[in-house]
């Protein structure tokens, strides 16, 4: 066990100061004072009220919808800590925004989860802590540590507290199939996957299910949901195929352009996120929403990073 240092510092940034609160709560400690304004013409203006000179600090900070104003936001909070002499600035990104643009799958694109890496990196990040990215190899475009959290636990063990017999695990799409893999494993269920076909931004639709899902409740789990078109368009593919009901485990609820329509309409028993993206206050109408907390989870693994503590023996694995 590493040697226990003074308290941590936990500044809020304004996409997660409801999470940020709750972490503080779990680590004993107050949030760090932090001021944030805006000039006329929409530019951010931050200014650190703590002595944090020589102090191990931790920005907790989404870079969810408005994605650009919350990542100008928090280069701005890590440049601000830089200059006033932290000595270990930890980039807390509950829900890592941009990560959809990682590969160039045609000529003449962005590579904005690179991109935004670089900024972070170069605004004075000396770690990064999140949560389930989009996809796992976008650790290798910090050249810092990163330290990588899975839902996972959460959801499984939300899922498995329901008590149902005869479940099916869904992928929503191929893409998403060594993920949902896991979690059928976890809870001990088979696995069937969506046929999905992207034709545009945000346009899906389901082409075919492979696999059992007659008389089952079906789980769809995914990273994320948007405009919740893919979770939407499955639901509905899963009914008119024989499922019992579907439900939905997700990490991030974006919650983007008609997500609160479609999920209103949609034939969903339950949606089950996590707070790593603040809800507006429109969708906790959704009866059949259920929130779980990640604060818990990212407070111990702040607590241990802080400690010089092992971080992957929250998720089993053997080292
Ligand atoms: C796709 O690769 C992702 O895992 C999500 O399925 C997708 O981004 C969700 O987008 P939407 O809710 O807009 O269909």
């Amino acid at each position: 066990m590493g040697k226990a240092k003074s308290k941590p510092y936990v500044f809020a940034g304004s996409a997660s100061v409801g999470l940020a609160k709750e972490i503080c709560k779990y680590l004993k400690v107050p949030p760090g004072g932090l001021e944030t304004k805006h000039f006329s013409d929409g530019e951010t203006w931050i200014k650190i009220n703590e002595n944090v000179r020589g102090s191990d600090v931790y920005v907790i900070q989404s870079t969810s919808t408005p994605a650009n104003e919350n990542l100008m936001e928090l280069l701005l909070i890590i440049d601000a800590l830089r200059r006033a002499s932290a000595e270990k600035i930890n980039a807390v990104i509950p829900y890592y925004g941009y990560a959809r643009q990682d590969r160039k799958d045609q000529g003449r694109v962005a590579l904005s989860a690179k991109l935004v890496a670089n900024l972070i990196n170069i605004a004075g990040a000396n770690r990064v802590i999140t949560i389930d990215l989009h996809s796992g190899q976008i650790q290798g475009f910090f050249d810092i540590p990163v330290d990588h959290l899975q839902a996972k636990p959460i959801l499984v063990d939300y899922v498995k507290g329901l008590h149902l017999k005869d479940y099916v695990v869904i992928s929503p799409d191929v893409g998403y199939v060594k993920r949902a893999r896991q979690f059928a494993a976890d809870l001990n269920a088979p696995l069937a996957i969506v046929d999905k076909r992207r034709t545009g931004h945000n346009v899906s639709e389901v082409m075919n299910i492979i696999g059992d899902i007659e008389g089952k409740h079906a789980f769809i789990f995914d990273d994320l949901i948007d405009t919740a078109g893919t979770i939407c368009n499955a639901a509905v593919a899963l009914i008119q195929q024989g499922a019992k009901d579907v439900y939905v485990c997700c990490t991030h609820p974006v919650f983007s352009g008609d997500a609160f329509e479609r999920i209103s309409k949609a034939p969903l028993k339950k949606i089950i996120v996590t707070n790593t993206v603040s809800l507006r206050p429109k969708f906790k109408e959704l009866k059949n929403l259920v929130v779980l907390s990640v604060a818990p989870l990212m407070g111990e693994v702040i607590k241990r990073i802080h400690n010089h503590q092992s971080v992957s023996v929250l998720f089993n694995e053997k080292l």
